[in-house]
């Protein structure tokens, strides 16, 4: 009997005896929860257990940190390593919703059962889109940073081991479910890892050895269009932590709201998206997605489920919304403020280098572009760009889109006037195709496609540049030549313009500061083929984060760069991804996680772990051990 039925059992009988709803184990929460959120683990459930399942499922204590230097987290193989005993009775606990792990492309390879070449074709053709590794208990979008243990093959003689896969998942329908897997892992010393949908750029959702925790089923929405918290009153929508952005946003297309979510059709909005800041087409009007949310409902590294929000675990509220994902607890649904439908124009267009445009007439009208970041941000509007080079002294734009939030077509053309005419003046023709939706969800469907993912031949890294460097006209030439030398150098440049400061009245977070001074979130990368060597691999990834980089860190030395679309090697990445917040947020990880239960790369305190990777490389695929 799973442990719900236990305690619901139990429930019934206390009910019965005193009449009263104090024995409830919902707190009394700011919107209703969920129906999953009502199946939650007790005391009373506990305190029926016998000695040994209590051992295995009971709550943690306040925990002091007493890990020591070299100390890892108990791994498979190891004699500490939960019996076979122990995993039946979390599957059992947990009513069949423990999966015990294959990697995807597992049928591609002889030595494992699953091998089946149809199913191989499949998957080999399916890698690059994202619904099949959301859809897996623990695929990741960034096999590098997993170990590229187990890539679809033709060579299906070649190896394939679960490497930085989670080894167990739990195929959350509860709180119950998530309470009993922290508590197991807590328990057991074993690593735990966080997995929505694998968006992650650095692979923080895997964890070689791990338990998994799989969220991506929760996908309840309910909106309220007259929502009541303690500082805000009006619409509002709660999500369940797998809600997706393409599911809120038809959602919101079909009830008449705009959710502030990503551009990213498949990103899981209310997990790692939200935890990290989150920036949106609608940040430049808004702010981060972490600004909107009102409340959240979390399980905690002792296993407590609470509800989070201003005046509820004020320390929580603040740490939670923008100090990263896998790092203060499991959430298990947001609540956030939702605003009218709005139109935009939605825009692309491109220009490169030919028989009427040199390479210097190209750069002059990507310098004039940058000159109008300004105003274009503080229009509202949102733009996605990408510059690349396309062969020797050869060179393309494109805007891939500009999305023109609150724009009419003609204000719109208002907008770029001043910039088209520059490029008409250089001699760069351009023949923007235009199109106005009245409605978020129109103009985002048509201006964002499908982003393919699952690459393990490049690597990512970022910027946050701030509005002072278009304050000083010689640091804005600085600036500009330093993406110029990036491209030139054969790195591609995609780059958002926005803003996203804090609106008025809402209430601070520990979103990157980075964020709030931003006019550019640029994003560069550098690759590699197939049959590359670990080292050279190595090698090239050092000289992207030093030196392709670094000219970019050095004329923002005081900015930072975007946790969740980063370098997973950024130097001093404290100070980066989490600027003056970091030591508040560590004093934070300290009091609610000292035994570092919720580990994530870059996430914060993890710096005094390392994972013993095997092949050399930044990646999950080795014991998590205390440095
Ligand atoms: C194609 C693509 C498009 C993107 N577009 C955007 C965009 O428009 N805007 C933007 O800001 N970012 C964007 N991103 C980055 C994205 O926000 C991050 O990858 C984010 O971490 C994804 O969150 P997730 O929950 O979907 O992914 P996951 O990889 O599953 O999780 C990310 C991190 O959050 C943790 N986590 C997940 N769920 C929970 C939970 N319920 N409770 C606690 N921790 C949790 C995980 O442990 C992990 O550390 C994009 C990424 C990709 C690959
Ligand atoms: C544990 O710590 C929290 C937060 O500091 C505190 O509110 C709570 O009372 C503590 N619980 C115990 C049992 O000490
Ligand atoms: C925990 O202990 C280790 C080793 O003694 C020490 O290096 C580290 O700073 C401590 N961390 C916390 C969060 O207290
Ligand atoms: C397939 O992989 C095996 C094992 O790594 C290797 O020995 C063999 O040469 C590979 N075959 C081809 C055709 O690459
Ligand atoms: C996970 O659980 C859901 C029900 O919540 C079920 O529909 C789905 O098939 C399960 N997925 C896997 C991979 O077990
Ligand atoms: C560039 O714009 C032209 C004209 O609108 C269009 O035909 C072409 O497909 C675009 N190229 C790219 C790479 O988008
Ligand atoms: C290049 O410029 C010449 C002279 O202005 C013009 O006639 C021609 O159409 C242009 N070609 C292109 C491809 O723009
Ligand atoms: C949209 O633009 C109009 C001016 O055209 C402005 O009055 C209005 O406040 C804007 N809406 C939002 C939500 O910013
Ligand atoms: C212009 O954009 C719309 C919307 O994306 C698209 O349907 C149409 O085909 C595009 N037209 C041209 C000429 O590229
Ligand atoms: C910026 O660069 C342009 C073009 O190279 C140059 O004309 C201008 O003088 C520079 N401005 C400053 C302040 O350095």
């Amino acid at each position: 009997m799973a442990f719900s039925s236990v305690k619901s059992a139990l429930l019934v009988a206390l009910l019965a005896t005193t009449g009263e709803a104090a024995a409830c184990p919902s707190k009394s929460a700011v919107a209703p929860l969920f129906e999953y959120e009502k199946v939650q683990l007790t005391d009373q459930t506990i305190a029926k257990l016998g000695r040994t399942q209590s051992a295995l499922f009971g709550f943690g204590h306040n925990t002091t940190n007493t890990t020591h230097s070299g100390s890892c987290k108990v791994f498979p193989g190891d004699h500490q390593w939960p019996s076979h005993a122990s995993w039946s009775a979390l599957s059992h606990a947990l009513d069949g919703a423990l999966i015990e792990n294959v990697p995807l492309a597992a049928s591609c390879y002889k030595s494992w059962p699953q091998y089946d070449s149809e199913k191989c074709k499949e998957i080999t053709e399916q890698w690059t889109d994202s619904h099949i590794h959301a859809a897996d208990p623990a695929s990741v979008m960034w096999p590098l940073f997993e170990g590229r243990s187990c890539l679809p093959t033709t060579n299906s003689s070649s190896s394939c081991s679960l490497g930085g896969y989670s080894v167990y998942s739990v195929n959350v329908s509860n709180v119950e479910q998530i309470q009993l897997a922290v508590n197991f892992a807590r328990n057991s010393n074993i690593r735990l890892a966080i997995k929505n949908t694998g968006h992650d750029f650095n692979g923080k959702s895997s964890g070689a050895g791990a338990l998994g925790i799989w969220t991506h089923n929760l996908k309840n929405i309910e909106y309220f269009e007259h929502y009541s918290g303690s500082d805000y009153q009006g619409p509002a929508v709660k999500l369940g932590a797998g809600v997706q952005a393409a599911e809120v946003y038809e959602h919101a297309q079909k009830l008449g709201y705009t959710a502030v979510g990503g551009e990213g059709k498949t990103v899981g909005v209310a997990g790692g998206y939200v935890l990290g800041g989150g920036h949106s087409p609608m940040s430049s009007l808004y702010g981060l997605a972490a600004d909107q949310v009102l409340a959240l409902e979390v399980v905690l590294s002792n296993g407590r489920f609470v509800t989070v929000t201003k005046t509820n675990h004020p320390d929580l509220f603040w740490a939670l919304r923008g100090g990263g994902g896998g790092t203060f607890g499991i959430v298990t649904s947001i609540i956030s403020r939702v605003y009218p439908k709005i139109g935009t124009t939605v825009s692309t267009f491109n220009f490169s280098t030919g028989k009427n445009v040199s390479t210097e007439t190209f750069w002059a009208g990507v310098r004039s572009y940058l000159s109008h970041f300004p105003a274009h941000a503080d229009a509202g509007t949102y733009a996605y760009f990408w510059v690349m080079s396309t062969g020797e002294d050869a060179y393309t734009f494109l805007m891939n889109p500009f999305f023109a939030v609150n724009h009419t077509l003609s204000e719109f053309n208002t907008l770029v006037k001043p910039w088209y005419k520059e490029l008409h003046s250089l001699g760069i023709k351009i023949q923007p195709n235009s199109t106005y939706y009245d409605n978020f969800y129109d103009a985002w469907n048509s201006g964002f496609p499908l982003e393919t993912v699952a690459s393990s031949t490049m690597m990512t890294g970022s910027r946050l540049f701030p509005r002072s460097n278009w304050e000083d006209a010689e640091l804005l030439n600085r600036t500009f030549n330093a993406l110029r030398s990036t491209v030139t150098a054969g790195f591609p440049l995609l780059a958002f313009n926005m803003k996203a400061e804090l609106q008025k009245g809402l209430t601070p977070n520990s979103a990157n500061p980075a964020f709030r001074q931003t006019l550019m979130h640029a994003i560069s990368s550098t690759s590699w083929t197939e049959t590359t060597s670990n080292t050279d691999i190595k090698a090239k990834m050092d000289h992207f984060t030093n030196d392709i980089l670094g000219q970019w860190r050095a004329v923002s030395p005081d900015a930072g760069a975007y946790m969740s679309e980063s370098d997973i090697q950024e130097p001093h990445f404290q100070q980066a991804f989490y600027g003056s917040n970091y030591q508040r947020l560590y004093q934070l990880k300290q009091k609610y996680d000292p035994g570092m239960l919720f580990y994530a790369p870059t996430g914060v305190g993890s710096e005094e772990w390392v994972v013993r990777s095997l092949d050399g490389l930044p990646d999950q695929n080795g014991r998590l051990c205390r440095r």
